[in-house]
């Protein structure tokens, strides 16, 4: 009796040390999908991506708790963006995109996702998508899920480079039931990319 209360206390502190090894390495393999969002469009779409990507390989993580290990520990970083003002990166990202650009992100593969409103601004439509494009441009990753334009209804936006998206522009407010299919169809060229 007295060797079975032994053996619980025994694995009572093994338990944490194990449960944080087997955390940090599922950590190495992970992607982690950063968004920042004001009034929780961006955060829902981030969700959608997650689900679509399988919630086992993909952390979600708001751009206010981004810091250098979350960028150190993945691999693969999908960032995304709600657009503000006038073709604006959502607010919270501002320090994050401080982080980006002093963090090494040689080796490590990137896509951008972002949320706009096409009907109400349509002359910059999802252009925050641009400001972590810039962030990241140079740094040494790769940069994957850009998508064509084609499919939107908008009259200008700094995040078409090339006449492509520099991510996939999501549009929640006019364009709900189109999200979903974008959404599997990105990811699905997502993963032929990783
Ligand atoms: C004041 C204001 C400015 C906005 N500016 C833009 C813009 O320039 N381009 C765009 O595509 N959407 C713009 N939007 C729409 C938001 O990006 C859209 O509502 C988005 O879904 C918000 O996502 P969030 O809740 O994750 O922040 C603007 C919305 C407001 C209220």
């Amino acid at each position: 009796m007295e060797s079975h209360i032994g053996n619980f206390e025994e694995l009572k502190i093994c338990q944490p040390s194990l449960r944080l090894q087997h955390e940090r390495n599922i950590d190495m393999s992970k992607i982690a999908i950063i968004y920042g969002s004001t009034t929780g469009y961006c955060e829902t779409v981030a969700g959608k991506i997650q689900e679509a990507i399988g919630k086992e390989n993909a952390d979600i993580v708001n751009v206010t708790d981004l810091n250098e290990s979350v960028l150190k520990d993945h691999d693969v970083l999908l960032l995304g963006t709600s657009t503000w003002g006038a073709g604006d990166v959502q607010d919270d990202w501002f320090s994050g995109i401080d982080l980006l650009k002093g963090a090494d992100l040689s080796g490590k593969k990137v896509a951008i996702f972002g949320c706009g409103d096409s009907a109400s601004y349509g002359d910059t439509f999802c252009g925050g998508m641009k400001a972590l494009y810039d962030a990241v441009k140079d740094k040494g990753c790769k940069l994957i899920g850009s998508a064509p334009a084609e499919g939107y209804s908008f009259s200008a936006s700094d995040a078409v480079v090339d006449g492509r998206f520099v991510g996939l522009p999501l549009d929640e407010i006019n364009e709900e039931g189109k999200t979903q299919g974008r959404i599997d169809a990105w990811v699905k060229e997502l993963k032929n990319n990783l």
